[in-house]
């Protein structure tokens, strides 16, 4: 079972730096699950304008797309990580997410956000959007609010995840309810392959 945890920022001096330090420390000590972190900055696409990928799914417009598409369909479930930007999720997310489909088809999808409501609104939003892509939106999401932000601010060390640990509790949470979707919604991908 693999999940990937995506961090979806990707500008310079991001907090998503250390929420990824955090959420990947701690689900890799997991065994019921192997972890991937996938940084989007590290998969820069130009703004999509493409055919529609549910249409033609699979068919990459170009090298960079087909990196990302083959990437994302390794994966059985996925961890979000989310900022809020004027009230809504990172721009470059719904980009990534518009140039496929199908790789996100019949998978769970959660999150973990931050900002002045923990990034709930921008979590909300993307729930829709995961069921347009008929994934399965979880429930449970960890959402990181100011204080936390400032004590986490107040160390340098981008490794030093120590200001997250009264959220390990909702990190848990979240990582058993996204492993009972991804196993049985992994089960129920396998029956439909010829
Ligand atoms: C363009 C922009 C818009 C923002 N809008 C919101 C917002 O609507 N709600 C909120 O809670 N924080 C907002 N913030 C503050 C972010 O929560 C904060 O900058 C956070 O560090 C963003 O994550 P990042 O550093 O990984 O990009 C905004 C920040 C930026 C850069």
């Amino acid at each position: 079972m693999l999940i990937q945890v995506i961090s979806s920022t990707t500008r310079e001096g991001r907090f998503s730096e250390k929420v990824a330090s955090w959420v990947t420390e701690h689900l890799q000590a997991r065994e019921d699950f192997e972890i991937e972190h996938v940084d989007l900055r590290h998969h820069p696409l130009p703004f999509f304008d493409g055919i529609a990928p549910a249409r033609a799914p699979r068919e990459y417009a170009s090298a960079e797309v087909e990196r990302l598409g083959r990437t994302l369909d390794r994966a059985d479930g996925f961890i979000v990580l989310t900022a809020e930007y004027n009230h809504g999720y990172p721009a470059v997310l719904k980009n990534a997410m518009d140039w496929t489909f199908v790789e996100w088809r019949r998978k769970p999808i959660s999150f973990v956000g931050w900002g002045n409501v923990g990034g709930a609104r921008a979590i909300e939003q993307l729930r829709l959007v995961a069921v347009e892509f008929e994934m399965a939106p979880l429930r449970h999401a960890v959402h990181i609010l100011p204080e936390v932000m400032m004590a986490s601010r107040q160390s340098a060390d981008p490794g030093d995840t120590t200001a997250f640990a009264p959220l390990e509790p909702r990190l848990k949470l979240l990582a058993d309810d996204l492993t009972w979707w991804a196993d049985a919604l992994s089960a129920a991908r396998r029956l439909e392959q010829p």
